[in-house]
């Protein structure tokens, strides 16, 4: 399966991605999470993205469009992908249905996050994520067994730095702005189903087994 997950900042994509991966053995592919490794690394894409991503701005589609064609080049991919959090313009989608059309193959299905503005404040200031897995968890949501520490590893947990209301405000902006037209953009193509995403994260599971079964 080639997959899509569209959705704002907190919707819950970061949290089904692991569980619709094992399910169907795909692979992974967060460019957020790529992006912010580049940025702890301070390798050369790093330090370009870093201003973009501090304030809450897209980081432009060039970047993201090569990460996006040298990550699907892994052996780990060629059965099929989950991306998530791209593509989050319209140009973005285009490069990616010509990337998928030279190897012959498409996207089988766009998940769109559906949820409110409001409830995202509360969700993106209580996350912890453990950096080296991207695990997330959530001081009321999703706690850890032991606060700040990651339940697998026993490292600590970190706060990402674009997660305090003022970005916040900045992300939900360009999610509506740039990343909306994308949903439309899947929508006429007939690949999209919506999910119930305020719903607690069992019950988003369920949503998205169901739409993969069909
Ligand atoms: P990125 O890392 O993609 O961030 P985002 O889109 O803002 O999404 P989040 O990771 O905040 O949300 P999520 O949906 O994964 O939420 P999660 O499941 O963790 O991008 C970061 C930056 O990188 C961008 O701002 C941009 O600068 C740059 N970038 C990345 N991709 C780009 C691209 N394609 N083009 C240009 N720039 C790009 O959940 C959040 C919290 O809520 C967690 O604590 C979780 O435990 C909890 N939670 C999850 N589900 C539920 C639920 N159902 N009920 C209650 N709590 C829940
Ligand atoms: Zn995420």
């Amino acid at each position: 399966k080639r997959l899509v997950l569209i959705g704002p900042p907190g919707s819950g994509k970061g949290t089904q991605s692991p569980i619709i991966k094992d399910d169907y053995c795909l692979c992974h592919l967060a460019t957020g999470d790529m992006l912010r490794s580049a940025v702890a690394a301070k390798t050369p894409l790093g330090i370009k993205a870093k201003e973009a991503m501090d304030k809450g701005e897209l980081v432009s589609d060039d970047l993201v469009v090569g990460i996006i064609d040298e990550a699907m080049k892994k052996p780990s991919c060629q059965k099929g992908f989950i991306l998530d959090g791209f593509p989050r313009t319209v140009v973005q989608a285009e490069k990616l249905d010509e990337m998928l059309g030279k190897q012959g193959t498409k996207i089988d299905k766009v998940l769109n996050f559906a949820i409110d503005d409001s409830v995202l404040e509360e969700r993106i200031t209580g996350r912890w994520i453990h950096p080296s897995s991207g695990r997330s968890y959530h001081t009321k949501f999703a706690p850890p067994k032991v606060p700040g520490v990651d339940d697998v590893t026993g490292e600590p947990l970190i706060q990402r730095k674009d997660d305090t209301a003022e970005v916040l405000k900045s992300r939900l902006e360009a999610f509506h702005r740039q990343t909306e037209p994308v949903i439309h953009y899947y929508a006429n193509k007939g690949v999209l189903t919506q999910l119930h995403a305020e719903k607690p994260p069992k019950e988003v599971t369920a949503e998205v087994q169901k739409a993969l079964s069909s």
